[in-house]
């Protein structure tokens, strides 16, 4: 599956009025293409409005349907992996925070996990605490990652015990205090680095979610010790006006991990 980079497009929907504004030239290029105006409605928050009427002009939204990916985040994952090339057919790979799938079915698309069985094929262990649908060559556990047995969990399910690839695309709901909320998604980032450093084989990758500022200077300082190559990575699908930026290391030393 490779998945194309959405062309600047919109849909249709309901109690929507589009206008033009030019060309497309990606998937479903050459089709004249609308923006979607959504009209405000008596019942609806004018914040929730804005949020319709992004969701309905983003062409990462319109992709996603079109290509039967569970997220928009899947394109995330799908750019920064077109540009670094870490995914590789027969790869082990862990997906925190997975649901609803997106990455889950990039990686299992690019490490082969999917399509039959024998040598060569790759692994894609993903957990979230909510449900994830079932999927092709997905292996799912339904669990807080913060669970003192997740873990060990995700240990036993990897073959051989260990990983090649660590994605961790975990955020906790925001609470709209931008202090708590950074402090949030950089605990979970900890705990995802600290997994990484004890499961990754050596040349192995971690890629995170931390936000903008940058990666705590803790947290960068052990990707450092512990990774030949850490640089900060923020993909055309990651919204500009969002501060969520990704950590990406590689070239993991393999050796006892560095506190
Ligand atoms: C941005 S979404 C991930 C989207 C996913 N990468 C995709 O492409 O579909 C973040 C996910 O992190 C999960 N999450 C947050 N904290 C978690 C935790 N402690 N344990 C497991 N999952 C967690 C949330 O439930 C949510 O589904």
């Amino acid at each position: 599956m490779t998945v194309k980079k959405p062309a600047k497009g919109a849909a249709k929907g309901a109690g929507a009025s589009g206008s033009s504004s030019g060309q497309g030239s990606g998937p479903g290029g050459g089709q004249r293409q609308l923006r979607v105006r959504v009209k405000t409605a008596k019942k609806r928050k004018t914040s929730s409005t804005r949020w319709l009427e992004r969701q309905l002009n983003d062409p990462y939204v319109q992709a996603s349907k079109r290509e039967g990916m569970r997220s928009r985040a899947a394109y995330k994952l799908s750019e920064i992996d077109d540009k670094y090339k870490f995914l590789k057919p027969g790869q082990r790979v862990v997906d925190l925070g997975a649901a609803p799938g997106g990455w889950s079915q990039i990686a299992a698309d690019r490490v082969r996990s999917i399509v039959g069985a024998g040598a060569g094929r790759g692994q894609v262990v993903a957990i979230d605490y909510l449900g994830v649908e079932p999927l092709p060559g997905v292996e799912i556990v339904m669990l807080d990652f913060t669970d003192p047995t997740a873990e060990a969990k995700l240990k036993a399910l990897l073959r051989g015990g260990g990983a090649d690839v660590v994605l961790s695309d975990m955020a906790a709901p925001t609470v709209g205090h931008t202090r708590t909320d950074h402090l949030r998604i950089m605990g979970l980032a900890e705990q995802a680095a600290h997994f990484a450093c004890d499961v990754l084989a050596p040349g192995g990758v971690f890629l995170c979610k931390v936000f903008q500022g940058g990666t705590a200077r803790e947290l960068l300082d052990v990707l450092k010790r512990n990774f030949g190559t850490v640089r900060h990575v923020k993909p055309p699908a990651s919204r500009s006006d969002s501060a969520e930026l990704y950590v990406l290391a590689t070239e993991f030393r393999g050796e006892k991990p560095v506190e």
